[in-house]
């Protein structure tokens, strides 16, 4: 799925770079998700927050 559509990252591009120990500012720089509109920045940091299974400060709202 489609996190950033600016750039075309995923939601798995996002998840397997956390695990492999990236910080959002690393996957900013590998796949410059968010460095458009930035619109998928509270995505991309909730599927990390998730991945490196922390309890997220910043949870996304939920869509009804
Ligand atoms: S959707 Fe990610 S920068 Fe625009």
């Amino acid at each position: 799925m489609y996190i950033c559509l600016c750039y075309g990252v995923t939601h798995d591009d996002i998840r397997q770079s956390a695990l492999n120990g990236a910080s959002v500012e690393d996957i900013q720089d590998k796949f410059k998700a968010g460095k458009c509109c930035g619109c998928c920045m509270d995505e991309v940091k909730k599927i990390h927050c998730h991945a490196k299974n922390n309890i997220c400060t910043n949870p996304l709202p939920k869509v009804a």
